[in-house]
């Protein structure tokens, strides 16, 4: 799982052995722009590997908030390098908040060393770091670890003006850190897209993806520590991880003589890097299937990014030296020519991979070797950078989520009794607190006026009138709708109501965290429950997610999708009110909860509901919406089961009537994506379809969209699933607490209609009305054969010679909210059509 424990901190000897050496060329050094070192519980400044880290109770531009006291603990004597002198601890979850002033790739990079003489058994503690979008660390302690201490790096994409840093110690432990690092770097340092293999594609999407570091070598040279590199970061030598120790040998030449250009500068890595390689061995025997092969231990439940640095220092002319590059076996580029694509002699060249590390074996390999075409047999490798992609969850340590870890971490109650006794503690801890509570009181002064200057939306009437509706919904008997004639907007509420109803955004009362911000159950001041969504106040992109959901949630008026009660945007505050959906998210009533299992009937009437939803959107507004992030965790269950859609803030309006698709950046949730929008970037309603059809076969197999951790077959439900259905098997992967439960027929259906979502190609694809049809139809053949009294006769009751005309039934339900109330049409409708079904599809009926 750590890769980096093998590395030394040997400054020492690199400063003997490369006296006299020049590092850096001429190039104007690199200077980032953040640049935070933090000794993390020390007193005073801390130099480590030639940088200065200053303690983090000098604030300055960043804020620690700890809802709790903090230790902290100073020792000289074990530490393996000075950095590691100090720790902070923690019994309670603990930001570090950091102002960013230059918004792009971030490296982050965290120092562990559970300090023996702390007075704590820091061994033992339990490590989780978040960053407000990432999982960085999960669960990480040092008792099952052979090392001594641990050091990460990460790079992620920082996107708003603040980078928060949580520590969450679970299990009630406690968890610790020495030093921090958020320090900008280059934005073309990592693309968005590189060269997968198996199958050969393109990977793009990286810019939203966090990374890990977990290898990066210097072939054939020395460790280069943070001082060596004009981006802090530390590359090992590549010798332990050679296949064959004797199939290669190394070759250097002087740093000076390599020639950088201005596309490539040292910042992609240092001439060191360059200037010393790893050849072939026996360079210049005629074996064809001779090669160099590097292999490195990794998590095959994840994604790597893989950099090869090339740089031609052992030929005499230009096209001597041309070769294959392998990852996994796979060819990775054949036939490179390094002098030539890199424009001379001694001049870098880097290539970038993506690789799925073969799931059934947990090594990646790296390999060089001669290639057929090539007069001189040789081949070179001269770095290599190795960086695991985050994973579905946004984690790059297990599969939980941001938000599931800050719902486990522990209460925020005092845990007074672990502290006390570190007098040293208690004083800088109540120093930090009251730093904290006056860094509070001045931005909330600074930031007390009146709404977001962005945010045209007109105001109406006063926060006060709001009338409940009295269409409440015959069938479901519950929902509650507000009556909004006069405005699409909903209510403006104020803030002081806002913190009534959540009783001060009290976490006991928290549903959920996802990117936007926190979700809060409240209570209004006339008893109704409400899910208040409050955003990350200074997050660009919460920022435009929280437009495009009042926009679109205010011309959009159904049953099936969540209602949006109003909004606050007092005080810079972006919070969205939306009625309270008692049971929560469908993903949970599937899998990864205690919650009884739905029956078959209840799944199909949950799925109609949703396909109602997106029919609406996308055939009931002038305009058609896409929805864009359909997933099991965006369809939301009331009180009574009743499926509604959530969560616009993706939300695109579709094509306009000339034209076929809409252009944009590939936007939701893996697992969910349309393969054919991914590919083209084109996006129609047929991408929701196809993400639907993946929550079909979710419900129907009660398992991830994505599972990482299951064989290469069966990581992506789609494909899965589709194999068995293909068979026509789909019965043997479904959810076993459905099995002999299911009426065949029905299942058929429903398999089939789910096949017809998940068609490659979007023309080929059924609308969501005729999804909607299908599983009315699934549905009907299930209540059929369950309104048998015999059970012989389930398998002679499908409808034979029954002709089903295709109804539309929701040619009524095409209502925008002017005026309409499209609840009674609604319930109308689902009238009309079951009386319709039960007359032509109930036996017992003729
Ligand atoms: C600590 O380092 C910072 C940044 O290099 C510097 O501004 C400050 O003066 C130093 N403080 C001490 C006490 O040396
Ligand atoms: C960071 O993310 C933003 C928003 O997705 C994107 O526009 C930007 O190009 C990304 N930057 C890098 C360096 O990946
Ligand atoms: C590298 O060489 C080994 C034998 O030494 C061979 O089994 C392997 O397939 C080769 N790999 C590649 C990528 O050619």
């Amino acid at each position: 799982m750590v890769k980096m424990k093998r590395l030394e901190w040997v400054p020492l000897v690199l400063a003997v052995l490369y006296v006299g050496f020049t590092v850096r060329g001429s190039y104007a050094s690199f200077s980032p722009v953040d640049n935070y070192l933090i000794a993390c519980g020390s007193s005073q400044n801390v130099t480590n590997q030639g940088r200065t880290f200053i303690p983090d109770s000098q604030q300055s531009s960043f804020v620690l908030q700890s809802q709790e006291n903090t230790i902290v603990s100073t020792s000289a004597s074990t530490a393996p390098s000075p950095i590691f002198q100090s720790v902070r601890v923690f019994s309670a979850p603990a930001s570090y908040k950091f102002e960013i002033q230059q918004k792009g790739r971030h490296w982050v990079r965290l120092y562990f060393y559970p300090l023996p003489d702390s007075g704590q058994n820091l061994r033992s503690a339990s490590i989780t770091v978040v960053t407000d979008n990432f999982v960085l660390l999960n669960n990480f302690t040092f008792k099952n670890y052979n090392g001594s201490y641990l050091f990460k790096e990460y790079a992620v994409n920082v996107t708003s003006d603040t980078l928060t840093l949580t520590f969450i110690p679970l299990n009630n432990s406690l968890t610790f850190v020495n030093g921090i690092e958020v320090v900008s770097g280059p934005d073309e340092l990592i693309p968005d897209s590189a060269l997968a293999l198996s199958p050969s594609s393109t990977f793009s999407g990286l810019s939203d993806l966090a990374l890990e570091t977990v290898y990066r070598l210097n072939m054939g040279g020395p460790l280069l520590t943070p001082q060596n590199d004009t981006l802090g970061r530390t590359w090992e030598n590549d010798r332990k991880y050679l296949h064959v120790n004797s199939s290669a040998v190394n070759v250097s030449v002087s740093p000076a003589i390599i020639t950088y250009s201005e596309a490539l500068t040292p910042e992609m890595a240092p001439n060191w890097i360059y200037a010393t390689a790893e050849t072939m061995g026996n360079a210049n025997v005629q074996d064809l299937n001779f090669n160099v092969t590097w292999v490195f231990p990794v998590d095959p439940n994840f994604l790597y990014f893989i950099r090869l640095h090339f740089c031609d220092i052992v030929s005499k002319a230009e096209n001597n030296l041309v070769f294959n590059a392998y990852i996994n076996s796979y060819l990775g580029y054949g036939s490179l020519d390094v002098a030539s694509q890199a424009g001379g002699l001694n001049k870098p060249f880097y290539k970038d991979f993506v690789s799925n590390s073969s799931a059934d074996s947990d090594t990646l390999t790296v390999s060089v070797g001669p290639d057929a075409i090539a007069e001189i047999a040789n081949a070179i490798l001269n770095g290599l950078e190795i960086m695991k992609i985050s994973n579905d969850a946004r984690s790059l340590n297990g599969l939980s989520s941001v938000e599931s870890l800050l719902l486990q971490s522990p209460s925020k109650k005092s845990k007074l009794g672990l502290i006390i006794g570190l007098a040293v503690g208690i004083s800088a801890a109540l120093g930090l607190m009251a730093l904290f509570y006056c860094c509070l009181v001045s931005r909330r002064s600074k930031t007390d006026q009146q709404g977001h200057p962005w945010l045209s939306l007109p105001r109406y009437g006063n926060s006060l009138t709001m009338t409940k509706g009295s269409t409440t919904s015959q069938k479901s008997g519950t929902a509650s709708y507000i009556s909004l004639v006069s405005s699409n907007l909903g209510r403006l509420f104020m803030f002081q109501e806002i913190m009534d109803a959540t009783n001060k955004f009290d976490e006991s009362l928290l549903l959920g965290v996802g990117g936007f911000g926190r979700v809060y159950k409240g209570t209004l001041e006339d008893g109704t429950k409400v899910a208040v969504k409050r955003g990350n106040p200074r997050s660009e992109q919460g920022l435009a997610e929280f437009r495009t959901e009042i926009e679109m949630l205010s011309k959009l008026r159904h049953r099936h999708l969540v209602s949006l009660i109003g909004y606050c945007d007092e005080r810079s505050e972006m919070i969205l009110v939306y009625e309270y959906m008692a049971n929560g998210p469908l993903r949970s009533h599937l899998y990864g909860t205690d919650l009884p299992p739905l029956s078959w009937k209840q799944r199909l009437e949950i799925c109609i509901g949703a396909a109602r939803g997106l029919h609406y959107l996308h055939t009931g507004a002038a305009q058609s919406i896409i929805h864009r992030d359909v997933k099991t965790t965006n369809i939301l269950l009331d009180e009574n089961f009743v499926a509604k859609v959530a969560d616009f803030g993706l939300s695109k309006t579709g094509p306009a009537l000339d034209q076929t698709h809409v252009s944009t950046a590939v936007k939701g949730s893996f697992g969910y994506l349309d393969p054919e929008y991914f590919r083209r970037q084109q996006l129609t309603e047929k991408s929701d379809v196809y993400s639907f059809g993946v929550v079909l076969m979710e419900v129907l197999c009660t398992r991830p969209a994505l599972n990482p951790v299951l064989p290469r077959e069966q990581v992506n439900i789609a494909e899965w699933a589709m194999s068995w259905q293909k068979k026509g098997m789909l019965d043997q992967i479904m959810d076993p607490t459905l099995v002999g439960k299911v009426n065949p027929a029905s299942l058929k259906k429903f398999g089939e209609t789910a096949e017809k979502c998940l068609a490659e190609h979007g023309v080929d694809r059924p609308t969501m009305g005729d999804v909607l049809w299908n599983l009315e139809y699934a549905l009907q053949l299930e209540e059929t054969s369950s309104a048998l009294t015999e059970p012989e006769d389930n398998s002679t009751n499908h409808i034979p010679g029954i002709p089903l005309a295709p109804l539309s039934p929701f040619d009524n339900s095409v209502s925008m909210i002017d005026g309409v109330n499209s609840v009674t049409d609604d319930d109308a409708e689902d009238a009309a059509t079951s009386a319709v079904f039960s007359q032509l599809v109930n036996p017992r009926g003729r």
